[in-house]
């Protein structure tokens, strides 16, 4: 079910005094193609959706935010000039993003506030982006007078991950639920941060994503590890070709002259990230084509990379790909960083109803449970709600 306004305004009444504030509302965010990029400065193509988190703030008029997780029955508080903040990892969201607003020069004051999301939890749509996001805009607008601008707002959320979470991330997701539009997708180039809106109106198709269930949980360190390789092999590669700063600058050919010099891991690994750098912009190519069947076989060659190469997928994401496929869906491929989550599929409107069907059915007789099918929506960024 949608959640609403009343869902969090009813609860930020029963666990405060009473009162109302203002409500807040950013998404969580699909990628159509480009994933693993971003932290090597090539570009992404995500959208905003539909869930997302819902919040409402307001001030207490005190040096301490009281904060209440409606949906893990959870509330702590903390001292907005305590360096080390709270422990629960929720809560290090918000503190971190309080924190990072405050070095930018936003006064921010003590604030009571309650929370929901939508957005499934560990599904590779990007809840934590949306959380982070929520409240960068928030406090822009109630102490910052919104003077911080919307990539600035972005950055925020992405330090929070780093230096608050352990999460060294890119900046796709924040990117993704600050500037998602409704009805658009995005491409934004991770190293001049231009980015472009295209309007997602395929004909004959629809964007479906099957949740596996299975948590992924990116705060640990397969997916730093990745990062690490990838700046690795830049930085070899760079030695012999100085106009290498990141892998989004190399090619096959210079990857394969320091073959010997890397580990056949770091190989794969940048073998995949020069690849997908390629492969956005064959799917751009592609869109503005109208060619929806190259757009899905470039999804399934990131499917292949993603899950052979940069190996992050599991067995159960390799079953919905393999179910996709056999299925004659025109593309399908992990969506987001990978250990579990989601896939996202393009599937041709006759199609549409019958894949919904039998891929329930296959995954629930293989693995005991129905996956959670989502029929993608495209919706808005970060915004006020009243
Ligand atoms: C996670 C990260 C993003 C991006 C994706 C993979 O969602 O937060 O920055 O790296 O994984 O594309």
């Amino acid at each position: 079910m949608k959640l609403t306004i009343e869902d969090v305004r009813s609860r930020f009444i029963k666990h405060f005094d009473g009162t109302t504030g203002s409500v807040y509302a950013s998404p969580g965010r699909i990628n159509l193609i480009g994933e693993h990029t971003d932290y090597n400065n090539g570009y992404v193509f995500p959208g905003a959706v539909e869930q997302g988190i819902i919040a409402e703030l307001k001030p207490n008029g005190t040096r301490t935010v009281q904060a209440y997780s409606i949906d893990l029955k959870d509330r702590t508080e903390f001292s907005l000039d305590d360096e080390k903040g709270p422990s629960a990892t929720w809560a290090r969201y918000i503190f971190g993003v309080c924190r990072e607003m405050m070095a930018l020069g936003v006064p921010v004051e003590g604030f009571n506030t309650a929370f929901a999301g939508d957005v499934p939890l560990g599904a590779g749509m990007s809840s934590s982006a949306a959380l982070e996001s929520t409240y960068a805009f928030a406090l822009n607008d109630m102490f910052g007078g919104n003077k911080i601008e919307k990539m600035e707002l972005a950055l925020v959320g992405q330090r929070t991950e780093h230096k608050y979470v352990g999460c060294n991330c890119g900046i796709m997701d924040q990117f993704a639920s600050v500037f998602g539009k409704k009805g658009s997708l995005m491409r934004l180039d991770c190293r001049s941060g231009e980015y472009a809106y295209f309007p997602w109106n395929p004909k004959g198709y629809k964007l479906m994503l099957v949740n596996s269930c299975v948590k992924h949980e990116l705060a640990g360190s397969p997916y730093n590890e990745r990062r690490l390789s990838c700046e690795k092999v830049a930085a070899i590669i760079g030695k012999s070709h100085p106009e290498v700063k990141s892998l989004r600058d190399a090619d096959m050919k210079m990857l394969d002259e320091v073959k010997t010099e890397i580990t056949d891991e770091e190989y794969r690994r940048a073998r995949y990230v020069i690849g997908e750098v390629q492969r956005v912009l064959t799917v751009c190519d592609a869109l503005e084509a109208g060619d929806y069947e190259t757009v899905g076989k470039m999804m399934y060659e990131t499917h292949y990379g993603l899950s052979k190469e940069y190996e992050v997928s599991c067995e159960e994401l390799d079953f919905l790909n393999d179910v996709a496929k056999e299925e004659g869906v025109t593309g399908s491929r992990i969506m987001g960083g990978g250990f579990g989550g989601c896939t996202i599929n393009l599937v041709a409107d006759e199609l549409y109803d019958h894949f919904k069907e039998v891929v329930k059915k296959r995954f629930a007789e293989k693995y005991g449970k129905e996956p959670i099918v989502i029929d993608v929506v495209v919706g808005d960024g970060s915004r006020k709600l009243c």
